[in-house]
């Protein structure tokens, strides 16, 4: 579908010459079962909803391009089915739950959570012999987020477990007070995790210090990104007077990530840390929708404060227009890029690059799947714990002689602090 490669528009006044016409890639953006990318991530467990959703009711979920309904029979078991019932194509949503399972309205075809038939409408034989199923897939449910694998069943892996889930320090919780909707494709709001640029410019420097956000995040960091285990992760380092200040933010295949807190900065402690207070998953609803899904962190001894567990300024697409136009947010750069953003449009720039190697490990991925093989990011060994780096550290570092030889050490101590040479040995705050 991508037509044509942008050509740079140069001279001025010359918008009639720039390149139009150009259209989304779909190998990175599309989402649909038999797609490149919609078969790559049906390769990881996606988080759909949380119980604290699950009411007596169905619940209709969109997820991946596909209608679904969840439910929670009497019995207290989650099932996850195609929306349709197999019978005549009733909607699910509209079904009666019952102890075993859930029960079509229109007929009373009777589904167990794992699709299997109990009862068809009045007892009616079928046509093939009682072979048929509901189509439904398995769910994982972690600290009461709802996670559903809907790949191919034979290819089902372990749910990826965070070194961070058993840090005997924190407690996870579901995070829902964050979660919320986005009004377009899943890969531009999951871009905004490797892009510590705009943490500088966006949330403090052009229109003031934003809710959950610290005046010291307008400061403009020096970026490093590095390739991890099962994924990237970018250290930005800031200096605050003699302090150097360390935020590392983890990016796991192929939609998810860590964030440390964002109101972090010159109230702290030097020779401090603060771990990742809370984990995002960015779940592709279909192609021009996607959802924001969390999991929090609470590290007793340095417990979370209300505001680090309300949602940050500017999230969601709860302001009106003149107000988000006055003081944008996340949500509003993220959705102005379009219902699915246009990268042949893009002039990228070396403060990019966090963009540029998500797409291509991304691309990496789908190349996995292509050959048949586990794509980075899957780990068949359940006992195996994902390393996390992502934290806030502040260590007394003081200036280099020169503003490049700083830059240098700014980047030598971010080098560090991921390497956990000095993590390890700090206290708390
Ligand atoms: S359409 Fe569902 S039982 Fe007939
Ligand atoms: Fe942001």
């Amino acid at each position: 579908m991508t037509t044509a490669v942008n050509a740079p528009l140069v001279g001025t006044y010359n918008a009639y010459n720039s390149v139009r016409g150009l259209t989304e890639d779909p190998e990175l953006t599309h989402v649909d079962r038999g797609t490149p990318m919609g078969d790559y991530l049906r390769c990881f467990w996606q988080p759909i909803a949380y119980e604290q959703q699950v009411t007596d009711l169905p619940l209709k979920v969109r997820a991946l391009g596909e209608d679904l309904v969840l439910f929670r029979t009497g019995k207290g078991e989650y099932g996850l089915v195609e929306q349709r019932c197999a019978h005549r194509g009733a909607s699910l949503e509209y079904g009666v739950i019952s102890e075993q399972g859930i029960r079509c309205a229109y007929h009373g075809f009777h589904y167990a959570p794992d699709g299997t038939i109990l009862e068809t409408g009045a007892g009616a034989p079928l046509a093939n012999g009682g072979k048929i199923c509901l189509g439904a897939y398995p769910l994982f449910i972690y600290h009461s987020l709802i996670f559903a694998y809907m790949g191919p069943p034979e290819r089902k892996p372990p749910f990826p477990m965070l070194d961070l889930y058993e840090n005997p320090n924190v407690t996870v919780e579901p995070g829902i007070e964050r979660a919320c909707d986005n009004d377009c494709n899943w890969l531009q709001i999951h871009e905004n995790s490797m892009d510590p640029v705009h943490t500088a410019y966006l949330h403090v420097i052009l229109t003031g210090t934003q809710r959950g956000f610290s005046d010291e995040m307008g400061v403009v960091p020096v970026i490093q990104w590095a390739q991890g285990e099962n994924g990237m992760y970018y250290m930005a380092s800031r200096r605050l007077g003699d302090v150097v200040w360390v935020r590392i933010l983890d990016c796991f295949m192929p939609n998810y990530g860590l964030v440390p807190p964002s109101d972090a900065g010159g109230t702290s402690k030097p020779d401090t840390s603060q771990l990742s207070y809370v984990a995002v998953w960015v779940l592709p609803v279909d192609n021009y929708n996607s959802k924001r899904m969390y999991l929090r962190f609470n590290d007793h001894r340095n417990p979370l404060r209300p505001i680090q567990r309300a949602m940050n300024f500017g999230q969601a697409n709860d302001r009106p227009y003149s107000e988000r136009q006055r003081y944008p947010g996340d949500y509003d750069m993220m959705m102005s890029q379009g219902k699915i953003a246009i990268h042949g449009y893009e002039n990228l720039t070396p403060t990019d690059y966090g963009v540029i190697g998500l797409r291509a490990m991304l691309r990496e991925g789908m190349q996995a799947v292509r050959e048949g093989k586990d794509p980075l990011g899957i780990n068949r060994d359940p006992n195996y714990r994902i390393r996390t780096r992502t934290q806030n550290t502040f260590l007394r570092v003081p200036a280099a002689a020169t503003p490049e030889a700083d830059v240098a050490l700014l980047k030598e101590i971010g080098r560090q602090v991921a390497a956990g040479n000095y993590l390890n040995e700090l206290p708390p705050k």
